[in-house]
């Protein structure tokens, strides 16, 4: 037992480094192609504008937060719908992301926002007080597990939710293009509809609603809001 346990952490270890070493050599450019260029980021901007998920005083944790995207828009989100005393909370496991991360947050002069380099699989690291968010993201992050984790991190995630929180994942699907693209040169693994919702519901959750992204997107990435 103890064995099967010391493997299970060496291959954890080995697939966690793999990871960081493919975005630390990326950061930058990750940055600049997926964000900026291929327009994720405008993806993302026109996807919560026309949500509400922004609420007055809720807690955001972006999990797998690369370099912020998710908290980034979220933040502004807020600013120009005025909706006060929201915080958030980001974690990565690559540090390279972080640091990009980093440097746009005193730009801002965002006093709401706490970065932490963590894994999704050992949330303990956490601190104490990162826990109770009414709002999680895992924005293209779970892809990244081995297939046989997700099911642990989707549990992980589930109990830091607030009770009623909600869970948002956006997952890459498997399709002719992210085979070639996401499987070949990111290295990520791909789902399907049906596959993701088996998952959280193995980790708890009962509720799931798909949402929609604009047509180029939606071939591409899911997107998937979960509740107990
Ligand atoms: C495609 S990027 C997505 C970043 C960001 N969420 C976004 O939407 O742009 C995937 C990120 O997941 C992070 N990641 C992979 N495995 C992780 C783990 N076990 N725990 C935390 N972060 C992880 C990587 O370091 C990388 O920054």
């Amino acid at each position: 037992m103890k064995v099967n346990r010391w493997v299970e952490a060496l291959l954890n270890m080995n697939n966690n480094s793999q990871v960081q070493k493919l975005y630390a050599n990326r950061a930058d450019f990750y940055e600049r192609l997926f964000i900026n260029f291929l327009g994720w980021g405008k993806e993302l901007e026109t996807f919560f504008w026309k949500s509400d998920y922004v609420q007055p005083n809720i807690k955001v944790l972006d999990a797998g937060c690369g370099t912020g995207i998710i908290t980034k828009t979220l933040f502004q989100l807020a600013r120009r719908k005025d909706v006060g005393g929201v915080k958030f909370h980001a974690f990565d496991i690559t540090q390279n992301m972080l640091e990009v991360f980093q440097q746009w947050i005193p730009k801002q002069g965002a006093k709401n926002i706490e970065i932490q380099k963590a894994d999704v699989l050992e949330i303990d690291a956490l601190p104490p007080y990162w826990k109770d968010y009414e709002l999680i993201v895992a924005s293209t992050m779970l892809e990244y597990l081995p297939k046989d984790k997700v099911e642990h991190a989707l549990k992980n995630l589930r109990k830091l939710l607030s009770i009623g929180g909600i869970l948002l994942i956006f997952i890459t699907k498997r399709n002719f293009i992210t085979r070639w693209l996401a499987k070949k040169w990111w290295k990520t693994n791909l789902y399907d509809e049906p596959g993701i919702v088996t998952l959280l519901n193995s980790a708890g959750f009962v509720k799931s609603e798909f949402k929609k992204l604009s047509f180029g997107w939606a071939s591409s990435i899911i997107v998937i809001e979960a509740k107990c």
